[in-house]
């Protein structure tokens, strides 16, 4: 019996992305596995249903059919509680969770016996590359942002030579440069703007100069565990504050992706900095849904504070639908080469490590322990 890999029409506001495009789609029916795709499901990503029929998809109308019989959900955005709860136990979801934030979720796979792997949770080593949807996801958002930036910013972003005058180039600061920042940096690059940018990992910095940017050097080296961000000192907070807000000053468009995995974003620009900027300057918060690292930032809106506008963008891989679309199922068919053997079949052995890092919840219970412990302190 071959596999059933079921895919939903995305159901959260916003959200133009899906979970599988034809070409993976394609490459899965090859394999030995049946494809269904719930009408209009690649629609606002530009994957019209006749191109995975082509692929060898059936495609159905309606999410309940679309699920029935299925033994894999794949998915991009968490379920919502009630399409969680018409999944038949055992079913195998697949796609981003945000365990913290969605802990009744998470309580309902466990409790309908559905087993659910986050792919946040894929842990960032070399053989789970191609996996990792944080980072192409974060490609994506790197990118828009530097578009958003650039739209929004008054000025050209290039230095300009023309027969009316000399415009010199826009200063773009990038505050944070993991792999949404070094993806904003190389993008603001290629718009031709001066680029500057910061980031508390030292080992950042040859990455950012790579690029043909200016790394901001701050006497702090906050490298922690799994190439990750830790936390600063308050003194250490008290140094940075005062580098990183004479740069904002200075720039045109700043962007911030300053992320501490769990934590709330770190504050990087206080309301007082924004005060500093020139009328007309950007910012681009990135970290708007963990909190801001702008003191000013409103998550999913727009604000012009004193002619400054910042922008608190929650989404934004789902403004470059396609793309992001198409590396998220490449993330997926890799992912799912430990889920299905050659034939196409289910694998009953889940013992392989990314697997075992990536459950959340199977065989009624919660397996990522931060999640069980934050359900139990829900409960207490
Ligand atoms: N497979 C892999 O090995 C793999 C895959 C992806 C990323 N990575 C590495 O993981 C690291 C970060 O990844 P990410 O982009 O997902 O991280 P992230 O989204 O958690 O954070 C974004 C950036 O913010 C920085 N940051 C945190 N606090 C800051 C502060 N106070 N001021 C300035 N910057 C601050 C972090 O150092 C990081 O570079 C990078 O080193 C990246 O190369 C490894």
């Amino acid at each position: 019996m071959p596999t059933v890999i079921a895919v939903l029409r995305e159901t959260v506001p916003g959200e133009q992305r899906v979970a599988l495009v034809p070409e993976v789609v394609q490459k899965l029916v090859q394999g030995g596995a049946e494809v269904r795709i719930q009408h209009e499901a690649g629609r606002s990503a530009f994957y019209p249903d006749a191109q995975y029929e082509k692929a060898g998809a059936k495609i159905l109308p309606d999410a309940a059919g679309v699920v029935q019989g299925a033994q894999l959900v794949l998915r991009v955005q968490p379920p919502s509680l009630e399409e969680a709860a018409a999944l038949a136990p055992g079913t195998i979801v697949v796609g981003f969770f945000y365990p913290s934030r969605n802990l009744p979720l998470v309580a309902a796979l466990r409790d309908g016996r559905v087993t659910s792997f986050a792919l946040e949770l894929v842990p960032r080593i070399t053989r789970a590359q191609s996996m990792d949807a944080l980072s192409s996801q974060a490609t994506a958002g790197g990118y828009m942002a530097a578009i958003l930036g650039a739209a929004n910013c008054p000025k050209f972003l290039p230095m300009l030579t023309t027969a009316a005058g000399t415009i010199r180039p826009a200063l773009v600061l990038v505050l944070g440069a993991g792999v949404a920042g070094l993806m904003a940096i190389a993008t603001a690059k290629r718009l031709g703007a001066v680029v500057e940018a910061y980031d508390v990992r030292r080992a950042a910095g040859e990455q950012v100069r790579s690029l043909g940017a200016k790394f901001l050097e701050l006497e702090i080296n906050a490298e922690g565990q799994g190439g990750y961000a830790r936390e600063l000192t308050p003194e250490e907070k008290v140094k940075e504050q005062a580098m990183v807000g004479a740069a904002v000053a200075r720039a045109d468009v700043v962007i911030t992706t300053a992320n501490v995995p769990g934590r709330k974003a770190p504050r990087l620009v206080s309301k007082e900095t924004v005060a500093t900027m020139r009328p007309g300057s950007v910012i681009v918060d990135l970290a708007a849904e963990s909190g801001g690292n702008c003191e000013l930032t409103k998550p999913g809106q727009t604000i012009v504070e004193q002619g400054i506008t910042i922008l608190g963008p929650t989404n934004l891989p789902a403004q470059v639908p396609f793309h992001s679309s198409q590396m998220f199922a490449k993330n997926l068919q890799s992912f799912l080469t430990l889920l299905l053997d050659k034939t196409g079949a289910l694998v009953s052995d889940f013992s392989d490590e990314i697997l075992v890092a990536s459950a959340l919840t199977q065989a009624g219970q919660v397996k990522h322990g931060p999640t069980r412990e934050a359900l139990q302190g829900a409960r207490a």
